[in-house]
């Protein structure tokens, strides 16, 4: 049984409020900037065929797993270790870690949505801007300190008044502004080509490789193994079918991955010449300048990006907010005050390795603090994470109490839990392993 927070604890006002604000989390810079150059540098179609099944077969389970965690028992995810099985606290302290590092170094890359959105606004878009822009400290830095304080006031006024209604505000938005760039892009002479590059399968290109990335991207576009879902699930209101919700969010953010090649690559068409951070920030905006109005387009492309991340780093955030709040007793305005601040300590010296400092910017064999962060908690950390949830809840918490908690909204769910049983104890921990072999044994992450 799930005891109740003392004083009382906030819920999402609606399911729908809820969906949004979990899609808002998954949907990020993940989908709409990671998404398509990891496709395009791994076979187009094949990947994104490999990405499917690792969305069905691992996310969808997982995703189900973290929220029926959380709203069983209703805490951050130290808490909601620490009640089932205290030994397995230390999952939940992973996480609240994991989530503020990858902040740190998420919110430098947010920053630079809005830096784009101030270059398309003034009219000043130049392809050739990118390296000295990343490379300069003040921007850098200010633009880290204006995201993560965004993120901050948004996390500041709760669970319900600050994270949900953004969510009903910006959610609907973005998926307007999605569906506009497709049309528009794919009206442009160079749609059909770049959708060729998007969609032709490459069955050539098929490694091991290829596949770890599928499921890579998988688990970071669903925001899933540090405890974010749990923190989510908490919210849950015990009416809600888990099951339901955990299908809407993940198929909510499939969708927008998917449309985000179909707006990258009609723009992009045949002049895609490589992939990496630099197909937004540079390719696109390559095209942008020859589009007819292309300053507008553009404009609207780095406000969409820039929404996707917010409603991303806003849930970072909540779950070190939660723990400090369910666990530590602190009031929540302190609470995102202090991890806020931490972050942004932590996020100075990524903004500072892509040029600005040279100490940073190569570390490990070419690596920078930023993309060795990324390795670390955006790689193997999450993996990680997700790997010790799958087995905690098959063979510590057990399937038929997670199913409880699941059918108690949704009889129906029985028919499935023999499923979930061997995705999740089985299928993902023996995937997401070979994952964590190779990344490590490599050092190649999804960067
Ligand atoms: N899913 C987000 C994206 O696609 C990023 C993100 C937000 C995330 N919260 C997370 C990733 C928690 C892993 C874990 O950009």
């Amino acid at each position: 049984m799930a005891v109740p927070v003392p004083g009382g604890r906030a819920t999402w006002g609606s399911k729908l409020g809820f969906i949004l604000a979990a899609a808002g989390s998954a949907i990020g810079l993940g989908n709409i900037w990671r998404f398509p150059y990891v496709t395009y540098e791994n076979g187009g179609g094949v990947f994104v065929l490999l990405y499917l099944i690792a969305i069905v077969c691992l996310g969808l389970p997982v995703m189900l797993a973290e929220l029926t965690i959380g709203r069983h028992t209703a805490r951050n995810p130290v808490g909601a270790f620490r009640m089932i099985a205290p030994n397995w606290r230390f999952v939940g302290y992973l996480g609240v870690l994991t989530g503020v590092a990858i902040l740190s170094y998420y919110g430098v890359v947010a920053g630079w949505t809005i830096g784009y959105v101030v270059k398309s606004a003034a009219g000043s878009l130049d392809p050739d801007d990118f390296g000295t822009f990343i490379a300069d400290p003040a921007l850098q830095v200010g633009y880290l300190l204006a995201f993560l304080t965004a993120t901050v006031v948004v996390v500041a006024f709760g669970v319900k008044n600050g994270i949900e209604r953004m969510a009903q505000i910006l959610m609907p938005l973005l998926l307007l502004l999605m569906l506009g760039l497709v049309i528009r892009g794919l009206t442009l002479p160079t749609a059909a080509e770049g959708l060729r590059f998007y969609l032709y399968p490459d069955f050539g290109a098929v490694t091991v490789k290829t596949v770890i990335f599928a499921v890579g991207q998988a688990f970071f576009s669903l925001s899933l193994g540090m405890g974010a879902m749990i923190t989510y699930g908490s919210y849950i209101n015990k009416k809600d079918n888990l099951a339901t919700s955990a299908l809407a969010v993940v198929s909510f953010d499939t969708c927008i991955a998917l449309l985000a090649g179909f707006l990258i690559f009609p723009v992009i068409g045949a002049s895609i010449t490589k992939g990496g951070p630099t197909l937004v920030f540079v390719t696109m905006i390559e095209q942008f300048n020859l589009m007819a109005g292309g300053r507008w387009v553009a404009l609207l492309f780095f406000v969409l990006l820039a929404i996707a991340a917010l409603t991303s780093t806003v849930s970072l955030l909540e779950v070190a907010t939660s723990y400090m709040v369910d666990e530590l007793g602190m009031k929540r305005l302190k609470a995102v005050l202090s991890v806020g601040a931490v972050t942004i300590l932590l996020g100075i010296p990524s903004a500072l390795s892509l040029g600005a400092a040279d100490g940073l910017t190569d570390l490990a064999n070419g690596k920078g603090f930023l993309n060795i962060m990324d390795f670390l908690f955006g790689n193997v950390s999450l993996a990680f994470g997700a790997l010790l949830t799958c087995i905690f809840l098959v063979y510590r918490w057990g399937i038929s109490n997670a199913a409880a908690e699941v059918q108690s909204a949704y009889p129906g769910f029985a028919r499935f839990v023999p499923l979930w049983r061997i995705l999740l104890g089985v299928i993902a921990p023996a995937a997401i392993a070979a994952m964590l072999v190779y990344i490590i044994a490599t050092g190649e992450g999804l960067g």
